[in-house]
């Protein structure tokens, strides 16, 4: 039996680079050796303000890119969280299994209530209906970015908290890294991950950037002192960081790279960058445009939270039993 891959993303803002090196691309990669659910998780968009119509927009805009970037939702199952009421169910249950003080530690919510101006318990409870996500469907592989590792080890505590006091219930998920490109970082603070919410649009490469907005964001990308093409995350980030966008999207190594660019220059290094991008996207591009005003995506969602959800009662069943809140 082929093991259980997790992953989501939140509809909260276009998709960038970060996404589709940390995540997408790995789905898609690996797509054919697991049993996949893919989700477009709205309730943990909902965890900062959102304009409903927008929301409700991205959400069919992720599905699609899904669709573009090569998931086979004949092969994946691919939905909408809110439209498996298990997630909230057991997001509750779980509520009552997590440490308020595990969940202060979590970073990624340390560096949003900065950010945000309405501090939501949403927003702290996160990764509890993050861990719902991922336990409700017996997952062994959760595929993304280096900044959710921490996630995930809560939500390996969460289960095993519950194994210990009623018996094996949940399965232990692991993090899957990417092969490259863990944690992709702005093009203009190399010292920050590129992200939906960064306000500098410059540094960050949207999946629907034209080739003219890729060059322009390439040729202003700031660079490290000295001129060489090497990895030394320490000293040089930036380039550190566009050397692993480039061996990500084009699969050469970085000694495969010293030896094509030792001795050119940034300015050239960065121009083909450009074009390594442009022409890995530019194929995405044009299937995302001829699948977005599809009714078809409506009906692949809906059949996706069917298949979730066949899965996914029998572990809420189960669950209620062990804990007694069902008659
Ligand atoms: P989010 O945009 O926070 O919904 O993230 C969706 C997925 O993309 C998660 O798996 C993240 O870990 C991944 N991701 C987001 N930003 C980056 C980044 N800068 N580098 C690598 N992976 C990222
Ligand atoms: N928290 C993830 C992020 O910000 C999104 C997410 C929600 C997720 N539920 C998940 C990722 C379950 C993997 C598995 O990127």
């Amino acid at each position: 039996m082929k093991k259980r891959v997790f992953s989501g993303i939140k509809p909260s803002g276009d998709l960038h680079l970060g996404n589709y090196i940390g995540a997408l691309s790995q789905w898609v990669a690996h797509q054919h050796e697991y049993d996949n659910i893919f989700c477009i998780v709205d309730l943990h968009a909902i965890t900062v303000p959102q304009n409903p119509h927008r929301l409700q927009e991205q959400t069919k805009s992720i599905a699609a890119w899904y669709i573009a970037a090569g998931i086979n939702p004949d092969e994946s199952i691919m939905f909408v969280q809110s439209d498996n009421p298990d997630h909230t169910y057991l997001g509750w249950i779980l509520n009552c299994f997590t440490g308020i003080g595990q969940l202060g530690r979590m970073t990624q919510y340390k560096d949003k209530k900065e950010k945000t101006e309405f501090v939501s318990v949403g927003l702290f409870d996160y990764p509890a209906l993050m861990a719902a996500d991922i336990l409700l469907y017996d997952t062994q592989f959760v595929p993304v970015g280096e900044d959710q590792k921490q996630h995930i080890e809560l939500t390996r505590d969460v289960a095993e908290r519950i194994n210990g006091q009623y018996g094996h219930i949940f399965t232990i998920p692991e993090y899957m890294p990417p092969i490259a490109g863990e944690r992709i970082m702005s093009l203009q603070q190399p010292d920050k991950k590129m992200s939906k919410s960064e306000s500098d649009p410059n540094g960050t490469i949207n999946l629907s950037d034209t080739p003219d907005q890729i060059r322009e964001k390439l040729r202003i990308a700031v660079t490290d002192s000295g001129n060489e093409i090497i990895i030394d995350k320490k000293n040089k980030p930036a380039i550190t960081n566009l050397i692993t966008i480039y061996q990500a999207l084009s699969g050469k190594t970085p000694q495969q790279l010293d030896a094509e660019y030792s001795g050119k220059g940034y300015k050239i290094f960065k121009q083909d960058l450009g074009e390594v991008i442009i022409q890995h996207l530019s194929p995405i591009q044009t299937r995302y445009s001829e699948i977005i005003h599809s009714k078809a995506i409506e009906k692949t969602l809906t059949n996706g939270a069917n298949k979730a959800k066949e899965i996914s009662t029998t572990k809420i069943q189960q669950v209620r039993n062990v804990i007694g809140i069902s008659q």
